[in-house]
């Protein structure tokens, strides 16, 4: 840990992250997805932890085993995680949204295996789209003065991007990566920047997905009603 023995300032507190990414399922063998693999969000929920917290982690389609200490629930599909989330969320000091959630879901889902046949066109899928989970929490605040924190990557105009999308999402803090080449020092690929609604920037080293999670804390705590 990059702190080490962390103080328990999270003592007393409950708080829910989102980890992982969801997959959303066409037929009873395949499913869009993607390729996050929920190494951050487990960082988040171990460091909270480690701080004191009581966690709800809902994880989505990950290879990690449950953390020790922390309540795993576990999900699939947005709709399920929005569920989960929704639900944890109730009595929650800080919600942390570090999942990948599908912006879109096949409209139908095919009970048998979809098939290929001769002489046939390979079919349409179409898609509707997912809740917006991110965004009906900040909007909702299923607890008052509870804190919400989003994720984005974002491969150009970082900032700005994620200025407009934490104002968008109307949640506290926005923790920006950087993905794909950029011409700055070096290799700061990973390097994240968390935005705040009252207008701070709080740069992160590139460093190790806990001292990431420990930053993110850090803020959160410092604004997280006494
Ligand atoms: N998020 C969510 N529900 C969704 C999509 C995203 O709660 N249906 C959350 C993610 O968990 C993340 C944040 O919103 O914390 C930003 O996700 P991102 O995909 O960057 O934002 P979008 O609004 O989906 O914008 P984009 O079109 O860039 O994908
Ligand atoms: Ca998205």
């Amino acid at each position: 840990l990059a702190r080490g023995a962390a103080a328990p300032d999270l003592a007393g507190r409950h708080v829910v992250v989102s980890a992982g990414g969801t997959r959303e399922p066409l037929d009873p063998v395949r499913y869009l997805g993607n390729r996050s693999s929920g190494k951050q969000g487990y960082a988040l929920a171990r460091t909270a932890a480690a701080r004191g917290a009581r966690v709800t982690l809902v994880e989505a389609n990950t290879a990690i085993p449950d953390p020790a200490g922390v309540d795993v629930v576990h999900v699939g599909t947005a709709v399920q995680l929005r569920e989960a989330v929704l639900k944890a969320a109730a009595d929650a000091d800080a919600v942390v949204m570090a999942a990948a959630v599908a912006d879109f879901r096949p409209a139908a889902y095919a009970s048998g295996k979809i098939k290929k046949r001769d002489g046939v066109e390979a079919p349409e899928i179409t898609l509707v789209r997912n809740p917006d989970i991110l965004a009906e929490i900040s909007a909702e605040r299923p607890r008052p003065g509870q804190v919400v924190v989003g994720f984005a990557a974002e491969t150009d105009e970082v900032l700005a991007n994620g200025r407009e999308k934490l104002r968008r999402k109307g949640c506290d803090l926005l923790v920006v990566n950087e993905v794909g080449e950029r011409r700055t020092f070096g290799a700061e690929e990973n390097e994240a920047v968390v935005l705040s609604s009252d207008g701070a920037e709080t740069p992160v080293p590139h460093g190790p997905k806990e001292a990431l999670a420990d930053t993110v804390w850090d803020l959160v705590a410092a604004r997280l009603p006494a």
